[in-house]
């Protein structure tokens, strides 16, 4: 992904200047959007990931196209010893953490009969104790900051959606962290919020996931309310808006961006895709 995000048209350019943003996940896709826009806007950042080569050259991408301070620390974020190196490293650089997000996630659409016990654990551990992890990690340092998180969220556990029990039952845990943390952490000055995003266009997830979803017979996308599919400025804007000033009294909220998307949103096929479902390809 190397298209532009840049919110500085819409938001005060120097927003976060002085600032630290530690991003699970940024090394690609809608993270790697939501780091980029803060970096434009005044934030030094740290992006994690467990591929080492993939995030360098995202964080050296970044750096080319922002002028900005990215640095890029591999972790592992179902290990707590790796999460509090990362976020030892981002204070041995940058002295401060005002803002988390933890984006880091793993899926794949699976019928229930094809889910390992494996599987299930796999991503329960990437996404809920990964945000748990470096949540915890770096909770002291975002007190002393008065910062803010954000949780990446997904609409799938809303209705239920078929082959996405792990990540959907992945994704209302952390919502509910979010509210957990709200409640704990605010009146240390910390505001927690999560971002639900719908279908975002060129992301991993789209490429994995949207087979299983309605669309209309010519590709399009009639069925979501907002007429289109989302970008990931769309994300991006979401973050600055929670992330500044203008939402100092938000907290323990989880903001769907989806055009209106999980409303409407149906599985293909349904019920005959659980009850005789295809063999998946792995993506
Ligand atoms: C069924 C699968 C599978 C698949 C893996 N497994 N892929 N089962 N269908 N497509 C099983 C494996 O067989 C194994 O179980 C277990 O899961 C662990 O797999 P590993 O490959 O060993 O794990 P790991 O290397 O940690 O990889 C984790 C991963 C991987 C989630 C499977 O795909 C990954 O890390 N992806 C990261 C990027 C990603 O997925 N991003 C998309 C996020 S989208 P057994 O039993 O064989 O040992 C997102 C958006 C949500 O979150 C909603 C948007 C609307």
């Amino acid at each position: 992904m190397s298209s532009v995000v840049d919110t500085t048209q819409i938001f005060k350019e120097n927003l976060f200047a002085g600032k630290v943003l530690l991003c699970s996940g940024g090394g690609s896709g809608i993270c790697r959007g939501m780091t980029e826009a803060m970096v434009r806007h005044g934030a030094k950042a740290v992006i994690i990931s467990r591929s080492k080569d993939k995030l360098e050259k995202a964080a050296a991408e970044m750096r080319q196209a922002t002028g900005g301070e990215i640095i890029a620390v591999a972790a592992d974020v179902r290990k707590p010893e790796a999460v509090e190196n990362a976020v030892q490293k981002t204070i041995e650089a940058f002295g401060r953490i005002d803002f988390l997000i933890n984006g880091a996630a793993g899926n794949f659409l699976a019928p229930f009969q094809d889910l390992s016990y494996n599987a299930f654990r796999t991503v329960i551990e990437i996404d809920l104790l990964g945000t748990f992890n470096l949540t915890k990690a770096a909770s002291e340092h975002l007190k002393k900051a008065k910062g803010s998180i954000i949780n990446v969220s997904a609409t799938l556990y809303y209705t239920g959606l078929p082959y996405q029990q792990h990540a959907g039952s992945a994704k209302a845990a952390i919502d509910a962290l979010t509210k957990h943390w709200a409640v704990e952490l605010g009146p240390h000055g910390v505001r927690v919020n999560g971002i639900s995003p719908g279908p975002i266009g060129s992301t991993v997830g789209m490429k994995k996931l949207s087979g299983a979803f309605r669309r209309d017979e010519n590709g399009g996308h009639s069925s979501i309310p907002l007429g289109r599919q989302g970008e990931t400025m769309d994300i991006a804007q979401a973050t600055v808006f929670l992330n500044s000033q203008g939402a100092s009294w938000i907290t323990g909220v989880t903001l769907v961006v989806d055009g209106g998307c999980w409303m409407t949103t149906a599985p293909v096929n349904y019920p005959q895709m659980v009850l005789n479902p295809p063999k998946l390809a792995r993506l």
